[in-house]
C-alpha cells in the first residue's frame, strides 16, 4: 500500500524524483509506448468497434488500469515515486507551483505554442515528440485557449456533477447527457465551443498537446488523471449502492452492443474487468488535503 499525493506538497527532492523517473521511461522509450497506446484507444461514437478509454462507461476503470501500469513502470526506475495528483479546482492559476521549472515548466509561448520553461522543454534535449498527431516535435502547451478563452472547472461545478448517484446511462457516449456521473465528468455534455465540462475542459485549458488522442506527450496527463481517479472514489463513497453501470452485457439487440463493456467483461489491452478494478484501497490511497 502507498499514497499518492497532492501534486503541491511534495518537497523539492520528491518533485525532482518524479521528474527523473519521467526522463528515464522516456529514454528507454517506455513512455513513448504509453502515448501510443493511449492514441490507439481512443475510439469516438462515430467510429466503428469498442470504445474502451473515452465517451464510454469504462472511462473511470480503464484510465485506473493505465495509471496503475504507468505508476509500476515508474517505480521500475525510482521506487519511491508515486503519481501525484492535481486538484485543478484549487491550484488554477496559470503560475501555480505545478507549472515552475523544476516540476512541469509553463505555458507555451504564444507565436507557436512550444514549451520554454522546464524539463519538458524541446531545448533540453529530453523531450522529443514522437508519437503526435501533429508535425511538432516540441511540447506544446495553450493555458487558457487564447483564442477563446476558458478557465479550470470550479469547485461548486465538480460539487455539481458529484450529486448525481447514476453511474452511467444509455446509449454510453458522448451523448448520455440527462443521467450519469460519468459523462458529466467525462465532459462532453456541454459543447466544444465552451470547451466541454470538467475533465475535458482541463485538456482544453491547457492545451496544445493536452487536446488530442497523444495527450499522454504532456507528463500533466498522469496528475490529471490521478485527480480524476481521486474523484471517482470520492463519487463511489458519496453513493456507496451506486455500482458501475451497465451491470450486464448489453443485449445484441442494443445499438450499443458491442461497443460497451459492462462490469465483468475484460478491458483492452488487459484482460482487466471494471469489476476487478472497483477498489483500490489496498494498492494505493489519496492524500487529501
Ligand atoms: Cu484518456
Ligand atoms: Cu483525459
Amino acid at each position: 500500500m502507498y499514497t499518492r499525493q497532492n501534486q503541491k506538497n511534495l518537497t523539492s527532492s520528491q518533485r525532482a524524483k518524479f521528474v527523473r523517473a519521467i526522463l528515464k521511461l522516456k529514454s528507454k522509450g517506455i513512455y513513448d509506448d504509453f502515448v501510443r497506446m493511449h492514441g490507439r484507444y481512443y475510439v469516438s461514437d462515430g467510429d466503428t468497434g469498442l470504445r474502451v478509454g473515452h465517451m464510454a462507461p469504462t472511462f473511470f476503470p480503464w484510465h485506473r488500469r493505465l495509471l496503475l501500469e504507468f505508476e509500476r513502470q515508474l517505480q521500475a526506475v525510482e521506487p519511491s515515486v508515486t503519481l501525484p495528483y492535481w486538484d485543478w479546482t484549487r491550484d488554477n492559476s496559470k503560475t501555480s507551483s505545478i507549472w515552475a521549472s523544476d516540476f512541469l515548466g509553463g505555458d507555451g509561448r504564444a507565436s507557436d505554442g512550444q514549451v520554454m520553461t522546464g524539463p519538458f522543454a524541446y531545448s533540453g534535449g529530453k523531450w522529443p515528440i514522437s508519437v503526435g498527431v501533429t508535425e511538432e516535435k516540441y511540447l506544446t502547451r495553450q493555458f487558457g485557449r487564447p483564442d477563446r478563452p476558458i478557465g479550470l472547472p470550479t469547485k461548486a461545478e465538480l460539487d455539481k456533477a458529484m450529486q448525481d448517484p447514476v453511474y452511467d446511462t444509455a446509449p454510453w457516449n458522448s451523448t448520455s447527457s440527462t443521467r450519469g456521473f460519468r459523462n458529466r465528468l467525462e465532459g462532453w455534455t456541454v459543447g466544444e465551443a465552451q470547451g466541454g465540462l470538467l475533465h475535458n475542459r482541463v485538456h482544453q485549458w491547457i492545451g496544445g498537446h493536452m487536446t488530442g488522442a497523444t495527450s499522454p506527450n504532456d507528463p500533466v496527463f498522469w496528475l490529471h488523471h490521478a485527480f480524476i481517479d481521486l474523484i471517482w472514489q470520492r463519487w463511489q463513497r458519496m453513493h456507496p449502492k451506486s455500482g458501475y453501470l451497465p451491470a450486464r452485457t448489453l443485449a445484441a439487440s442494443d445499438p450499443e452492443h458491442g461497443r460497451v463493456i459492462s462490469f465483468g467483461e475484460p478491458m483492452p489491452p488487459w484482460n482487466t474487468k471494471p469489476s476487478e478494478v472497483m477498489d483500490v484501497q489496498k494498492i494505493y490511497r489519496y492524500e487529501e488535503y
